[in-house]
């Protein structure tokens, strides 16, 4: 039987198996106060990534719902790019606010500084970098806009755990950072997001976000406790904690092994257009354009060899469907190819792909 490639596939092994069934045992599945293994995986991820506060919440989407919050962005604008997943316009929608879409830079497919700057106007509240790939946005350049502007730098972070930018690790730059441990994400769990926080109001930032993590439950001491925000229930439950630590623990090792392969792909797709290879990349993605995009797809389908379209830009979802222009998102959108780039991928998987691609590109 052919073999398939699938383009996900987390690394798993007894570690996590034995800490699951710890876990299961313990009886202790969840808390909405965030104790037990939460607590630990904060803890370590805090240290991992550098940063002061870490809340850990259920899911991604969840991340930018309650960081966004922290901006007070009702009837304001948000600058995000359209090449995303759509929780990153979803979020600012949940929020009051108004996503403005601006174009990326076709090489890292990250926010273009320059296309911001036009786009920026005294309502705009935040901006909402994507590190797409986990390829690094420019932090910098988007830092200075933000002061000038008197708006917040809010990062979505999703594909980008274990990724640098000059030196320091994702997660430690803007007001607030929004993780994926979706099961796909290279820290993957099998639910899971977290939020860190950075800057001056960061320790008022976290307390305000474990409060609304939980329902706005707070002040809570023996079987009392006050209600004092609007909350949702989106804490990460004992089970996500269990696999994250484990996955921590290798997180490096496992990244390590993604920028091997891309390196190779970089280096060996006789493509024109293709991720560049950047050692602070994380690779959760590995991207290539193609023209006939349907016909490439099933071709590599039919040899077992899995693909995706990371993404159809936002904007042009019937539910968003704006009229902004964006060039060069628009053509990417169309061309745009996910190539599996995970660690389970064999020497002989790398090589299949590398000559698979190369024939049929
Ligand atoms: C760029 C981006 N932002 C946000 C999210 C949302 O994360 P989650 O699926 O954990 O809610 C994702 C997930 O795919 C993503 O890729």
């Amino acid at each position: 039987m052919k073999k398939k490639i699938k383009l996900f596939d987390p690394v798993v092994g007894l570690k996590e198996e034995n800490a699951i069934k710890k876990t299961l045992h313990s009886h202790f599945w969840a808390s909405g106060e965030g104790t037990g293994k939460v607590l630990e995986f904060e803890n370590k991820f805090k240290k991992y990534i550098g940063s002061g506060s870490c809340v850990a919440v259920n899911n991604g989407t969840s991340a930018l719902h309650l960081a966004l919050s922290l901006v007070g962005i009702k009837n304001k604008d948000v600058i995000i790019p359209s090449l995303s997943f759509v929780s990153t316009a979803h979020a600012i929608l949940y929020n009051g606010g108004i996503p403005i879409f601006v174009d990326i830079e076709p090489n890292t497919l990250c926010l273009d500084p320059d296309q911001v700057n036009k786009k920026i106007t005294r309502n705009t509240k935040a901006i909402v970098p994507v590190h797409f790939g986990g390829m690094p946005a420019e932090i910098n350049s988007i830092q200075k806009i933000c002061k000038e502007n008197d708006c917040k730098l809010v990062e979505d972070a999703a594909h980008a755990v274990g990724s640098t930018y000059k030196n320091r690790k994702i997660g430690n730059h803007g007001m607030a950072v929004c993780f994926s441990f979706h099961p796909v994400k290279n820290l993957p769990m099998p639910t899971g997001g977290l939020v860190a926080l950075n800057g001056p109001q960061r320790k008022e930032n976290e307390n305000l976000l474990q409060i609304k993590r939980w329902c706005g439950i707070s002040n809570r001491k023996g079987v009392n406790y006050d209600v004092t925000n609007l909350g949702w229930n989106m804490y990460m439950n004992e089970f996500s904690a269990t696999i994250g630590l484990v996955q921590l623990s290798k997180l490096d090792k496992l990244n390590k092994k993604r920028k091997k392969i891309a390196k190779i792909y970089s280096k060996e797709f006789c493509v024109e257009n293709k991720m560049p290879y950047n050692s602070d990349c994380s690779y959760h993605l590995y991207w290539i354009r193609d023209k006939n995009r349907s016909k490439f797809i099933k071709k590599l389908k039919s040899i077992g060899i899995e693909t995706g379209i990371h993404y159809k830009p936002i904007h042009q979802m019937s539910f968003y469907k704006s009229r902004s222009k964006l060039l060069t998102t628009e053509k990417i959108g169309t061309e745009i190819v996910s190539i599996p780039v995970h660690p389970n991928l064999s020497d002989d998987d790398i090589e299949f792909i590398v000559k698979s691609i190369n024939k049929f590109c």
